[in-house]
C-alpha cells in the first residue's frame, strides 16, 4: 500500500535546516564536539523537500548521505555552521535550528598537534556565538524553531530560551529516555512557545515530528500574514 502523497504546502518557500553536532578543534588532531547523528534534522530537511520547499541543510559531521533534492553544505565548527546558515537565512521563510552547537571553542586553536604534558592542563573555552539569537534579532518575516535538550525544568527554561532568542517555538526534549533524541530514530518531545504554552507529543517517529513541526511553522507563518 502507498502512503498518500504529502500535500505541497511548502512550494514557493525555502527552508533552513541545521542538523548534526560541530567540532570546536583544540589542535589540528583534537576537538570537543558531543553526539548527534543529524537524524532529527535531516528528517526535517526530506519532510520540507516533499512537500515542494527548497531545502538548504547545514550539517556538522554526522554518517547520514545527503538526501537527494536537497542542498546540502557540510561544516564542522559552530562558526562555520553561522556564517553558513546566515548566508543560507537571507532567502528562507523558515529556518530549523537542530544543530547541537557547542557552546564554546578553544580560545587558542594550536596550529600544530600538542603533545601531552605531564600533570594536569588547563584549556580557556570561549562562547561561541549564538545562531538562533542572531536570526531572531534580524527576524523579518521568518518562522524561526528551535530545539532544546534539558535535564530538568525543561518547560519553563525552554520557553525562556524561545522568549530570548526571539523563536516561535522550540521542541523539547529530555536526555534519558531510550530509543529517543541522541542517535535514536524516534523521538518524543514538547513543543514549547515563548509564552510559555506547551504541548507534549507522544513518542514518534522523528519523521513524524518533521511532519508535526512543520505544520506548526505553516500555522505560525498562516497567522501572521492574515
Ligand atoms: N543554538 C544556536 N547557537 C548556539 C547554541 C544553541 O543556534 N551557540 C540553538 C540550538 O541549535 C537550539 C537552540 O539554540 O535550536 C537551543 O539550544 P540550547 O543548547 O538548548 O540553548 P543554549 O542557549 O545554548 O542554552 P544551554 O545553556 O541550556 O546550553
Ligand atoms: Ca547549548
Amino acid at each position: 500500500l502507498l502512503a498518500p502523497p504529502a500535500p505541497r504546502d511548502l512550494a514557493g518557500l525555502h527552508v533552513v535546516v541545521s542538523a548534526g553536532p560541530t567540532r570546536e578543534y583544540l589542535d589540528p588532531v583534537r576537538f570537543i564536539s558531543n553526539p548527534s547523528s543529524g537524524k532529527m534534522g535531516f528528517a526535517v530537511a526530506e519532510e520540507a523537500r516533499d512537500r515542494g520547499a527548497r531545502v538548504t541543510l547545514v550539517t556538522g559531521p554526522v554518517t547520514l548521505p545527503d538526501p537527494p533534492g536537497v542542498e546540502v553544505v557540510r561544516i564542522e565548527t559552530a562558526l562555520e555552521l553561522r556564517d553558513a546558515v546566515r548566508e543560507a537565512a537571507q532567502a528562507a521563510q523558515i529556518v530549523v535550528m537542530t544543530a547541537a552547537v557547542a557552546d564554546y571553542r578553544a580560545a587558542e586553536r594550536a596550529g600544530e598537534k600538542q603533545a601531552k604534558v605531564a600533570g594536569d592542563v588547563t584549556v580557556t573555552l570561549t562562547p561561541n556565538p549564538d545562531i538562533l539569537a542572531e536570526l531572531g534579532q534580524e527576524k523579518g518575516g521568518r518562522v524561526l524553531v528551535g530545539f532544546a535538550m534539558e535535564t530538568h525544568a525543561g518547560v519553563e527554561r525552554a520557553a525562556a530560551k524561545a522568549a530570548r532568542k526571539n523563536a516561535d517555538f522550540i521542541l523539547l526534549n529530555y536526555p534519558t529516555r531510550e530509543g529517543t533524541a541522541f542517535g535514536g530514530d524516534d523521538n518524543e518531545v514538547t513543543l514549547v512557545r515563548p509564552d510559555g504554552s506547551a504541548e507534549a507529543w507522544p513518542r514518534l517517529s522523528k519523521r513524524e515530528v518533521a511532519r508535526r513541526l512543520l505544520d506548526e511553522a505553516v500555522r505560525v507563518r498562516a497567522g501572521r500574514t492574515t
